[in-house]
């Protein structure tokens, strides 16, 4: 049952506030002076991930000082692939390192089945998480959208160019089908057990979902996503889902209406005037500010809040980022942007 209390899930429930609920991407991490103390006691940010305790804490620090009025675990869409048994590091500076997944070999070697023991410290985190987050406060669960996850899994990191994730969806689809299946069947499972103990909404995080054509966007973005959906829904049917197909543009109407996600995020680059007028009249949706312009402060910023208030306050609306918070981003811009969204400036 969702709380109609909580301002953020009422927003999704079809909600208009004056003052939107606001929460950032990212909102826990490098840009908070009490992260980058705890972070530099742990070996490495995985365990930072599998340390119920430790990622309570810094799932914590952002509502703490900000009040935000979502708090997301705090985690990685990443520790799905290392859940399937795929070996994947993280390199201070450099980013995650993934041991590659590229032929239907090196797919056979990984398993859904490990999910529920590898995961179980993040499900204890959720449920740890629910009893201590103020009451007005919604938990956000999340994973990553198969299309993106597999972009990390078979480029072994991060991409420029994603030519051999591209490569093998085009030579070889029905390969790289098998992947996929996978992925949504890991992380409908993993979704699910985070649902389960006590993640009140969902994100699901394509942040690559814009390098794609036309018909490779519906087989690996709409499709795959669809499917998770379901399967979420065929368990969950009441939980809401939030969508971000970051890089999407002119597709967003379609993928809306394809995957029936609940909300959807807009990446900095969407017009708000036009998300207003063909996506917020259909559902609620969540943005998007763009970090750099968070990052300037100024009065870059207050036109900026002020400009996407105007046009996607009329509606069901959570004001967010269009991306992840940047690391060098003040603390001070945050506050100044709480000021203006809660209308206190
Ligand atoms: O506060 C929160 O938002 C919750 C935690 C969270 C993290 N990653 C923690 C993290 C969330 C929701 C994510 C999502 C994520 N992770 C995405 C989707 C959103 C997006 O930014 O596009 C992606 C693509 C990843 C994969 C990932 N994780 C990369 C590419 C990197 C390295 C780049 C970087 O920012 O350092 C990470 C590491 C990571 N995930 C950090 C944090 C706080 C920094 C690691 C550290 O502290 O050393």
């Amino acid at each position: 049952m969702t709380d109609q209390t909580k301002p953020f899930l009422a927003a999704l429930q079809g909600k208009t506030h004056k003052h939107p609920p606001i929460w950032l991407m990212r909102q826990a991490g490098r840009y908070l002076e009490e992260y980058r103390a705890i972070r530099a006691d742990v070996s490495g940010f995985l365990e930072l991930c599998y340390t119920p305790e430790l990622a309570i804490e810094v799932t914590m620090q952002p509502i703490r000082r900000f009040g935000f009025d979502a708090a997301i675990l705090f985690s990685d869409i990443l520790v799905l692939p290392d859940a399937l048994g795929q070996n994947v590091t993280f390199v201070q500076g450099e980013g995650p390192k993934l041991e590659p997944v590229r032929s239907m070999a090196d797919i056979q070697k990984l398993s859904a089945n490990w999910i529920f023991q590898r995961l179980e410290p993040v499900y204890e985190t959720v449920s740890g998480l629910s009893e201590t987050l103020p009451k007005n406060t919604a938990l956000i669960g999340f994973a990553g959208a198969p299309w993106t996850v597999a972009t990390y899994m078979v480029e072994g990191g991060s991409s420029k160019d994603f030519a051999t994730v591209k490569g093998w969806a085009f030579e070889k689809p029905d390969e790289f089908q098998v992947l996929i299946d996978l992925i949504v069947e890991g992380t409908a499972e993993y979704l699910s057990s985070q649902i389960e103990n006590g993640a009140e909404a969902i994100q699901i995080f394509d942040s690559w979902a814009g390098v794609l054509p036309e018909d490779a966007f519906d087989r690996w973005v709409i499709a795959p996503t669809k499917k998770l959906i379901s399967l979420i829904r065929a368990k969950h049917p009441e939980t809401p889902i939030i969508g971000f197909p970051r890089g999407a543009g002119l597709h967003y109407p379609d993928y809306v209406r394809e995957t029936g996600v609940t909300a959807v995020g807009l990446d900095t680059t969407m017009p708000t005037k036009w998300a207003a007028d063909n996506l917020q009249n259909h559902l609620p949706v969540q943005g998007n500010l763009d970090p750099q312009v968070l990052l300037a402060g100024g009065k870059t910023l207050d036109d900026s809040v002020h400009r996407i208030l105007e046009n996607l306050s009329n509606g069901p609306f959570i004001f967010n980022l269009g991306h992840g918070i940047i690391k060098e981003t003040p603390v001070s811009h945050v506050e100044r942007l709480m000021d203006l969204v809660r209308g206190r400036v």
